[in-house]
């Protein structure tokens, strides 16, 4: 089977907004995370789609569920989302295991919650690239120079910018693989990544790269949103900045 799983566990504190996290701000005519799921229903070869929801907004999740009339239970299931985002890809491996049993050869399509413009073309080509080589990440080539700098004060390398991509989601995965490579992670392997494939990456298991699309963007701060309600067409809603 091919299981969608939305990453919605965060609390987007980059956006420095108190009254709710990003994922469920509007755009245009309804929340974010609400694009997301739409484009991740047109995809006929996803059978369900978990969405791993930050514990303290799992209420309200299901209330929009309703609310867009999307609560439509044998396709949309709701988890509790994890302290960071391996985590909460792991709650939702544990219940569709406990659900559906374990099958090796089960996809899981990984997606940010904060990406509404991802296309079908681009869920397509994870889920093919990842039954023929068993992981993939959507990516896109550098177009700015990337520039290494350890101390944030002086530049330390600048690496070819024709190797260098800027990696995006979804990131796609036969659940069993990136169950057993996990396994063999040690903790301090474990906190220090920030990013599923990384899993891979680290023993040694090879990512195949799917062609991603500079629409395709992350909303992580107040920039972002106003550049997704200008592609959407929507009004510019002005939010308020915490003091940071
Ligand atoms: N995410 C998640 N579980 C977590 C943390 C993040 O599912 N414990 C999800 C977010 O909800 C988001 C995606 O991972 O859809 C990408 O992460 P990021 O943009 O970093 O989101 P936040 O953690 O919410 O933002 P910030 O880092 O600014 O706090």
């Amino acid at each position: 089977m091919v299981f969608g799983a939305i990453l919605a566990g965060g609390s987007g504190t980059r956006m420095h907004i108190s009254n709710m996290p990003k994922q469920f701000l509007p755009l245009d005519n309804k929340p974010i995370i609400i694009h997301t799921l739409e484009k991740m229903l047109m995809c006929s070869k996803i059978d369900v789609i978990y969405i791993g929801v930050n514990p303290a907004w799992l209420g309200y999740m299901s209330d929009l569920l309703e609310k867009y009339d999307l609560d439509i239970d044998d396709k949309i299931i709701l988890v509790q989302g994890g302290k960071n985002r391996n985590d909460t890809i792991f709650n939702i491996i544990n219940d569709i295991e406990k659900n559906f049993g374990e099958d090796e050869d089960n996809i899981i399509v990984t997606h940010d919650a904060v990406r509404p413009f991802v296309t079908l073309r681009i869920l397509n080509e994870n889920i093919e690239n990842a039954i023929t080589y068993g992981a993939c990440d959507t990516v896109i080539p550098a177009v700015d120079t990337i520039v290494m700098s350890k101390d944030a004060e002086q530049i330390d390398n600048i690496p070819d910018r024709a190797m260098m991509y800027q990696g995006q989601t979804p990131q796609t995965f036969k659940i069993g693989l990136l169950k057993s490579l996990y396994k063999q992670l040690k903790p301090s392997e474990k906190n220090i990544l920030t990013d599923a494939c990384k899993i891979c990456v680290m023993k040694g298991a090879p990512v195949k790269l799917v062609r991603g699309n500079s629409s395709n963007i992350k909303i992580t701060t107040i920039s972002d949103y106003n550049i997704a309600q200008v592609i959407v067409g929507g009004k510019i809603v002005e939010l308020e900045e915490n003091d940071k």
